[in-house]
């Protein structure tokens, strides 16, 4: 059976981030109807940040060259670790049964919110692989970054997240919508590019139904 998480990130209820990641869960669920959908939202329901005892869980997994995910659990030894292990079995077990990672993100401060950077720090040890997984990242930022924008240099969002997904992650197949100037919507100084906006809203929210259906 086929098993999609979906991961939301933003602060706000009613989000274009999440607009575009419900709309490419919902082209996914009509196309895998017996597949298993999880969804997982890191603002309503935060993730706690990694403390010192699952830095000594990582750095026993390095030591020890642990690289298989289903031996990371050996690395417990003490009360507190065992604690900072059950936060992170569940987390771990839910992205390590996923076929397609979907991370629905905001742009915050050129890069991801605080709930989804814990969610990544609680779930990525070293070396690890998730090769053979799908990822998709539907974002929204408020300014333009695509290519040859001024602000271009400036996206740690969608970039970040390519990165790490295939530099850490061993993934090469992620796929990206992005929504841009939604700050058009709100700022007057931005006004003149709400058309280009919404046509670069429209297109992210067409590109994430077709992708989600063919996934
Ligand atoms: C805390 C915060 C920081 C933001 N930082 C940036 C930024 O650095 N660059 C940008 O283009 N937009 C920025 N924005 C605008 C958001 O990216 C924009 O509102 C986007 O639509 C948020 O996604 P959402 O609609 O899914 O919440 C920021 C918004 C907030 C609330």
């Amino acid at each position: 059976m086929t098993t999609l998480l979906h991961l939301d990130s933003s602060a706000r209820r009613r989000s274009v981030s999440r607009e575009l990641g419900d709309a490419f869960a919902g082209a996914w669920r009509e196309a895998n109807p017996e597949g298993r959908y999880v969804h997982r939202d890191l603002a309503a329901d935060p993730v706690p940040f990694i403390g010192e005892a699952w830095t000594e869980l990582c750095d026993h997994v390095l030591a020890h060259e642990i690289t298989e995910i289903a031996r990371y659990k050996e690395a417990v030894r003490t009360p507190a670790q065992a604690e900072a292990w059950g936060i992170v079995e569940p987390l771990l077990d839910e992205l390590v049964a996923a076929d397609v990672v979907l991370i629905a993100t905001p742009m915050y401060n050129f890069s991801v919110p605080a709930s989804l950077k814990a969610w990544i720090d609680q779930v990525t040890f070293p070396r690890m692989s998730l090769a053979g997984r799908r990822f998709v990242i539907a974002s929204a930022r408020g300014g333009s970054y695509k290519p040859g924008a001024p602000r271009e240099p400036y996206d740690h969002q969608e970039r970040f997240l390519r990165d790490f997904i295939a530099g850490h992650f061993g993934v090469q197949d992620v796929a990206a919508v992005a929504a841009e100037l939604v700050n058009s919507r709100l700022d007057p100084a931005l006004e003149r590019l709400r058309a280009v906006h919404e046509q670069s809203y429209a297109d992210a929210l067409r590109t994430a139904r077709t992708l989600g259906g063919g996934y």
